[in-house]
């Protein structure tokens, strides 16, 4: 069992929680996940781990309510037991010193996104960050981006902080005015798109770290599988981290809502 030791709440539907897991706080690195179970009905869900502290042997984890499992586990309060929660898995993130990385998070992707910040940063890398969300208050983590950033730009699509406009706006301002070496996007499908496409017109490499539906985490059941350079990968192994360049986000996006009719059933079955 795994025990909630703090909640933070951020907004309505976004909460982060930090979890007593020592040995993976000891070992997890930018990119890894994590899948867990709330208990034996549960669904298994993927969480990238934003944070670690190796001392208190905790990780954090940002959830965001969507269906009946993450609304549960939302719910969850400090003392409160996870059942299962195994990791770290995927591949870590290739951190190395490029020169300038031009790092974009949208809504709960910025939870991944710190410690690849964090990481590029200590690299030595010059690191612009632009953090994308439809309002203010689902802007999260700022205050930490902004510990390893050499600079932030807010991007929120009602305009209720920083620039009025789509993360894609705030990351051509970037490329226009200066070198951008490397861009790694986290966030939904449709704006790790988007993001693609704009650092394909200007040549600049570019991860994207993929959300996809995940069952065992281990490469056996398939349901994670991408098409990225007309190959099919298993996010779970060999991701979560592609070239944006390659993926086929528009079949991503097609599974991604796969399961939209049973999720609907399920929560008016339980919820009401
Ligand atoms: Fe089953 Fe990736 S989650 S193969």
């Amino acid at each position: 069992m795994y025990q909630i030791v703090q909640k933070e709440q951020f907004s309505e539907k976004v909460v982060k929680l930090v979890v007593h897991a020592p040995r993976i706080a000891r070992s997890r690195k930018p990119g890894h996940f994590i899948i867990l179970r709330i208990d034996e009905q549960g669904e298994r869900i993927p969480l990238t781990i934003a944070q670690a502290d190796k001392g208190a042997g905790t990780i954090s984890l940002v959830v965001q309510k969507v269906g009946i499992s993450s609304t549960r586990l939302c719910e969850m309060n400090p003392g409160d037991q996870i059942l299962d929660l195994v990791g770290p898995l995927g591949k870590a993130t290739h951190i190395h010193k490029v020169g300038t990385v031009l790092a974009c998070g949208g809504g709960v992707g910025i939870a991944p996104l710190l410690p690849i910040v964090e990481g590029f940063k200590k690299a030595g890398n010059r690191v612009v960050t632009v953090l994308a969300a439809r309002s203010k208050d689902l802007i999260i983590l700022e205050k930490e981006i902004r510990q390893w950033s050499d600079e932030v730009i807010i991007m929120t699509d009602d305009g209720s902080y920083g620039n009025k406009g789509l993360v894609t706006t705030g990351a051509e301002q970037v490329i226009q005015r200066e070198q951008v070496d490397e861009c790694i996007a986290i966030g939904p499908a449709v704006m790790m798109k988007f993001t693609a496409l704009l650092t394909q017109k200007y040549n600049i490499p570019t991860q994207a770290s993929l959300n996809a539906i995940m069952v065992d985490g281990t490469g056996m059941c398939g349901a994670c599988r991408a098409s990225v350079g007309g190959e099919t990968k298993f996010t779970c192994i060999d991701g979560p981290e592609f070239n944006a360049h390659q993926i086929d986000f528009d079949e991503l996006i097609l599974r991604l809502g796969g399961y939209k009719n049973e999720e609907k059933e399920a929560w008016e079955r339980v919820i009401g």
